[in-house]
């Protein structure tokens, strides 16, 4: 599927306004304002807002296999996939660092949302310790060509230019008083690329 493709799906499926653009250097430029759909349905720190999964879904109806890193409580009803957590206790799929990824059989993913905590502070909810975001992406460099990983953060984890290309940057505003945050989109790029 080509961006156009994608972003016409995206308006068609979710009834949204067309707030993403394919820029004249081909990047995927956007916004997103969550509006008064914004709660986190599950309550847990950090979940995503009520509507993000489905923005996200409906960017990407051609994906199969999809994993959740750092999936929390995510809403599986809203997209289904299996999960990655180090806390034991959310059962997800795998329990696993996402710094290593080990026990993923990450080439068999076509798309990955990851949801890290964003500093120190935030970890601290979690009592986990501060991921290194570019250890994370290295460890999914392990993806198959042409997946996709949707990265949403207050930082731009740092990226090999060799291993992803950045195909998209959507800036998400929910309401007064939270939080920006940047969503960016990479796609593992082939060996011959
Ligand atoms: C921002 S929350 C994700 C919330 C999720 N998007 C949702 O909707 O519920 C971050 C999650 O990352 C997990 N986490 C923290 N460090 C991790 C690590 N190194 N590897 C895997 N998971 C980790 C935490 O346990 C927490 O559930």
């Amino acid at each position: 599927m080509t961006w156009e493709d994608r972003i016409a799906h995206y308006v068609k499926a979710t009834g949204f306004p067309r707030s993403l653009f394919v820029s004249e250097d081909g990047r995927v430029v956007g916004t997103w304002i969550m509006g008064n759909n914004y709660r986190v349905k599950s309550t847990y720190y950090g979940g995503y807002p009520a509507g993000y999964l489905r923005r996200v879904r409906a960017l990407f109806p051609d994906k199969k296999r999809v994993l959740h890193v750092f999936s929390g409580k995510v809403d599986l009803s809203a997209f289904p996939g299996d999960t990655v957590d180090l806390n034991e206790s959310l059962n997800p799929t795998y329990v696993d660092d996402a710094q290593s990824l080990l026990r993923v059989p990450l080439p068999e993913y076509d798309l990955v949302l990851a949801d890290p905590p964003y500093s120190v502070e935030d970890a601290d909810h979690y009592q986990t310790t501060m991921v290194k975001r570019n250890v994370v992406m290295r460890a999914l460099q392990r993806l198959p060509a042409g997946a996709h990983v949707v990265w949403l953060d207050q930082v731009l984890p740092m990226y090999r230019k060799d291993a992803f290309a950045q195909e998209g940057v959507i800036g998400m505003w929910k309401s007064t008083n939270h939080r920006f945050r940047g969503i960016t989109i990479f796609r593992r790029r082939g060996p011959n690329e």
